[in-house]
């Protein structure tokens, strides 16, 4: 069954493998033969007439809210705006006069963001859930639910939802920029993208062997790591250091290359692993260089990087794609890394201390 883990040791490591499947069960599922978005005209309407879009979300989900922010202000002009949800919940921000509400929730079950939704709805606010989970708390009371199809996510670390809700926003983005008539959306082959997706995913989760070994030589030892990156790089690198602390207890950070030298820079020792994320041509050399600049005071240093900016001594090469789907790729080998680094501490990945999969309290 979906739930069963079969010969896998444990639920992530399935639940990583299977996310090439999940990007083509969206794509079939969300976009028409021609490439054209299958999403409720209405929703698509509430979203072009609004002037800002606020989404709302908690760990991994609002990693995801970020890269989301990106795909809609690029794809449909709207400005948008991505908010943890326990604090939004009690310090709301000033609203624009059209808002529009995405609640981005594996479980739909959050009460941080649920809390955010009787707020929204006490305003009569109008509100998208996208979850993996149908008939969940925060889809019933929204006034629409898109679904992940991701199947069950069992793991404690999330990892194919947070792609799931990458690639749907991807597509509502184009459904609602298509409806504004944005270029950048009517042009947006996200078919054909989320098919290179798909294919460039499995060739980095068959390279689990390398990964392993990296995870060995550098991570299990560790005290502390750093994921550094600009722009979408950098709130991948959120979601990378979030993957590794939460399963391997690892003290990580994600950090925009840039702020390195204002401070945090002082932390790195020799040897401290630190992971250069570069899939944006506009900032790939700034990048490059901050992580220089962490090799000169020791730094092992390590890279995720697109094809199309690799250099010979790159650690993980993932295939070229658009660069609002890169965040799909570039996560991968971080998921497996902290998995691996779990693993190999002897640590039970799918269960870490402390945590719930579905955070019921506020
Ligand atoms: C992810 O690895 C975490 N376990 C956690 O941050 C999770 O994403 C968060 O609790 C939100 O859950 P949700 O998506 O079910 O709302």
């Amino acid at each position: 069954t979906a739930s069963d883990k079969g010969t896998y040791p444990y639920y992530m490591l399935k639940e990583i493998d299977e996310q090439p499947n999940v990007m083509r069960k969206l794509s079939a599922k969300y976009l028409d033969q021609v490439g054209q978005p299958v999403i409720t005209p209405a929703l698509v309407e509430k979203l072009r007439d609004s002037d800002r879009i606020y989404i709302v979300g908690a760990g991994t989900s609002y990693h995801a809210g970020l890269v989301g922010k990106a795909q809609l202000e690029k794809l449909t002009g709207i400005p948008t705006e991505v908010h943890v949800a326990s604090e939004f919940a009690y310090e709301t921000p000033l609203l624009s006069e059209k808002p529009f509400f995405i609640f981005l929730s594996q479980s739909g079950e959050t009460a941080d963001s649920r809390q955010v939704l009787v707020n929204v709805n006490q305003k009569h606010l109008p509100s998208l859930t996208i979850t993996n989970v149908a008939n969940s708390t925060l889809s019933r009371e929204s006034d629409f639910t898109l679904l992940l199809e991701a199947g069950p996510e069992i793991s404690v670390a999330s990892t194919k939802a947070y792609t799931a809700q990458i690639a749907l926003e991807a597509i509502l983005a184009k459904a609602v920029g298509e409806a504004k008539g944005v270029a950048a959306a009517q042009t947006f082959d996200l078919k054909g993208q989320l098919a290179v997706v798909a294919q460039g995913m499995q060739s980095i989760v068959d390279e689990k062997n390398e990964i392993d070994q990296i995870a060995q030589d550098y991570f299990v030892q560790a005290n502390q790591a750093f994921y550094i990156g600009r722009g979408i790089d950098y709130t991948v690198s959120l979601e990378a250091a979030l993957k590794l602390k939460e399963i391997s207890y690892v003290h990580a950070e994600g950090f925009a290359s840039g702020e390195l030298k204002h401070g945090t820079i002082a932390l790195i020792e020799p040897g401290t692993p630190v992971i250069g994320i570069i899939t944006q041509a506009g900032t790939a050399g700034l990048t490059r260089s901050n992580l220089e600049e962490t090799a000169a005071r020791g730094a092992q240093t390590l890279s995720i990087v697109r094809q199309g900016l690799a250099r010979p001594d790159d650690t993980f090469v993932i295939p070229d794609v658009d660069e609002l789907l890169t965040p799909l790729l570039s996560v991968i080998p971080a998921q497996l890394l902290a998995y691996y680094t779990s693993l190999n501490k002897g640590l039970n990945v799918d269960l870490p201390r402390n945590l719930a999969k579905s955070v019921t309290v506020e």
